[in-house]
């Protein structure tokens, strides 16, 4: 039987898959692997603390999660694969109200960052 997310050892989980579809992806994949490059290990605890803060109300994450994002090569078409990656993930591994906020915070903060975006290439 599928169960929510309810711990950080679930969020690991959840990054960590998403992550391993992410690389295997034909278009997100490059740009993961030009700019993470060896730093995997890196990216992934601070995506795991992301997402701890977000869905447990943990505050684990300090950052600033779009300053890196300014300057990617993206656009609706990456945004969209991002989402529906996400989505898939989430669905095969959880089901309940904390899945469910993952995925609608997911479209919240896509949507933020596709704003950001326009409005500087806008400029
Ligand atoms: C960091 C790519 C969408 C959350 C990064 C980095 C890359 C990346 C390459 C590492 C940047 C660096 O270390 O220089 C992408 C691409 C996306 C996307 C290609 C969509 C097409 C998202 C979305 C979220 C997100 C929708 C949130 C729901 C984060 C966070 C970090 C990050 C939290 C770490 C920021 C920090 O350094 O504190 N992303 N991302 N990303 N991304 Fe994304």
């Amino acid at each position: 039987p599928i169960k929510d997310i309810e711990s950080l050892e679930d969020i690991k989980k959840m990054v960590n898959t998403f992550y391993a579809k992410v690389r295997k992806d034909d278009l997100l994949g490059p740009i993961f692997i030009e700019k993470i490059g060896e730093h995997w290990d890196e990216h992934l605890s601070k995506l795991h603390s992301f997402w701890q803060s977000i869905l447990l109300n943990e505050r684990t994450y300090t950052g600033h999660p779009f300053p890196p994002h300014a300057q990617l090569p993206i656009d609706k078409e990456h945004f969209d694969r991002w989402l529906s990656l996400f989505t898939e993930t989430v669905d095969k591994l959880f089901a309940g109200d904390i899945a469910n906020e993952a995925k609608s915070r997911a479209y919240k903060i896509a949507d933020v960052f596709q704003g950001k975006l326009e409005y500087i290439h806008r400029r």
